[in-house]
């Protein structure tokens, strides 16, 4: 039976290897989906099927209660709630882990003093109790720091970046408090008080590590989340010797902290300056008090009739969708000007960039709800150099990532992050209701380009009128 056991763990890991790397394109993604939940399937049912399952009972009301909430909150939350729902689906992972190994923790004491009692001798190994108190550590941590999370999105939490005096020295001083305990923990298991006060310090620190971070950078936290959570399944698996909870850990946090540096990488920010607070103006909306120069100038603006007539004489159009899209789901819109334009014989394509919105994928996903083919969808390394043959960049809803100075200005924020270079269009088309700025709180200089108009208003209304316009035309 135990080989058996052994040979569906092996294929199950090889299904979920697959199942991510399929990820990587929305045209294998579903499939990938497809292919590690099998693989998660099959773990399930060859893990319950091993001989050392005692009693189904609980495992089935565990399962179908689980099952219940979990198919209930997947197809009623909303597309903009997903990072909501990862931050809670990461907490409890980290919270079971931190249960299984607090259990295993139990288990072994009474065993200890079953032993004791009969020879005196014996005691769990070194490496057992390392990783049952790691478990227990990183899972409270992500248990408490997800539900935080999860409150700051869901605005029960305040979104604001939390600083206090002698914040950095009170965490400092809570991990070597934690450490502290484990190494005594380890030199001495036999102390429940130990491991219960370890818990409640693990608790305090998720809360604390959470809490400076500002809401609009929560996706990044949730993503480090993430990779917690799969740390805390594989030092799991390791307590019970299963090895694929070590292996399916291990991928989720790698895939984890990969995501999190890649979004890092897209917003040119290191980790330490997304943990530590950041930027104070992240998520404001404001309109550009942080740092940078700002920009001054004439702005143009255009209608829905003029907007029409340029579009009309264009060959190529590159649409750059962001944030604002999201905000007034304006992607039908957005699929039915693609379509419009494409019966007129225009060359039109999507540059998506890799922090584009609020979450990874945010764009994707959303052209992918409107049914916008994903051959139309270009990455920035994939693109970038077409903008200079391009009649027309339309930019619906999106700010930083398309703001020239993170090429030049050196006191900008967003200084180094790379951009799509919509200015090096003939002509920038920018959909938005206001000159206020984006996620970065810094005004845009490409708002005040010669080759600018601003058009202005709700994207989803405008991309309306505009079609109108179109179709009249
Ligand atoms: P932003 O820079 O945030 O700009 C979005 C713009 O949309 C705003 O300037 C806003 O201007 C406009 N807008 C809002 N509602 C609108 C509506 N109903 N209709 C039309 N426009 C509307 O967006 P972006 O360019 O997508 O950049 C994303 C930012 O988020 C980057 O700074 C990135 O670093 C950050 N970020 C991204 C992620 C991920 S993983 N994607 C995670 C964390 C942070 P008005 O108010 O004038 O309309």
């Amino acid at each position: 039976m135990q080989i058996v056991l052994y040979l569906v763990y092996l294929v199950a890991s090889v299904l979920f290897i697959f199942g991510i790397k399929k990820l990587g394109s929305p045209k294998t993604a579903r499939q990938g989906n497809q292919l590690a939940s099998l693989g998660m399937f099959l773990a399930i049912v060859v893990t319950l099927l091993d001989h050392r399952v005692l009693t189904f009972e609980w495992i089935i009301i565990g399962l179908v209660i689980g099952s219940a909430i979990g198919v209930i909150m997947a197809l009623k939350v909303e597309m903009t709630g997903m990072p909501q729902m990862v931050g809670l689906l990461n907490g409890f992972g980290g919270g079971a882990s931190a249960l299984v190994a607090l259990a295993e923790y139990y288990n072994l004491l009474s065993h200890h003093n079953v032993v004791n009692q009969v020879a005196g001798v014996g005691g769990p190994e070194v490496s057992t109790l390392v990783t049952i108190i790691l478990s227990i550590l990183i899972g409270s941590i992500t248990f408490m720091g997800s539900f935080i999370a999860f409150g700051k999105l869901q605005g029960f939490v305040t979104g604001a970046v939390v600083k206090y005096p002698g914040q950095h020295a009170i965490n400092a001083l809570l991990i070597l408090l934690v450490l502290g305990g484990g190494v005594l923990f380890v030199m001495d298991f036999a102390q429940p008080e130990l491991v219960l006060g370890i818990v409640g310090v693990s608790l305090i620190l998720g809360v604390l590590l959470v809490l400076p971070i500002g809401g609009a950078d929560m996706p990044v936290a949730v993503s480090l989340l993430n990779s917690y959570s799969g740390i805390a399944a594989s030092m799991t698996g390791f307590v019970l010797n299963n090895n694929m909870l070590i292996i399916a850990g291990a991928l989720v946090g790698a895939s984890g902290i990969i995501l999190t540096l890649i979004m890092c990488r897209g917003m040119n920010r290191s980790l330490m300056n997304v943990l530590l607070g950041g930027w104070d103006s992240a998520g404001s909306g404001g309109t550009g008090e942080s740092s940078g120069s700002t920009p001054q100038g004439d702005v143009k603006s255009v209608d829905s009739e003029e907007l029409a007539m340029i579009f009309d004489a264009a060959s190529s159009v590159i649409i750059i969708p962001g944030y604002g899209m999201a905000v007034a789901q304006a992607q039908h819109a957005v699929r039915d000007l693609t379509n419009i334009l494409e019966k007129k014989g225009i060359q039109v394509r999507f540059a998506i960039h890799p922090v584009a919105g609020r979450m990874p994928g945010h764009m994707n996903v959303l052209l992918a709800e409107a049914q916008v083919s994903y051959d139309k969808l270009f990455a920035l390394e994939d693109i970038n150099d077409d903008f200079n043959n391009t009649d027309v960049a339309f930019i619906v809803g999106a700010n930083d990532v398309v703001n020239p100075a993170a090429r030049h200005d050196k006191s900008s924020p967003i200084y180094g992050m790379p951009i799509l270079n919509a200015d090096y269009a003939k002509t920038v088309i920018m959909n938005k209701r206001s000159m206020n700025a984006g996620y970065a709180g810094i005004q845009n200089e490409i708002f005040y380009y010669p080759n600018t108009l601003m058009y202005f208003g709700d994207a989803k209304d405008a991309i309306s009128k505009l079609n109108n316009e179109l179709k009249e035309l």
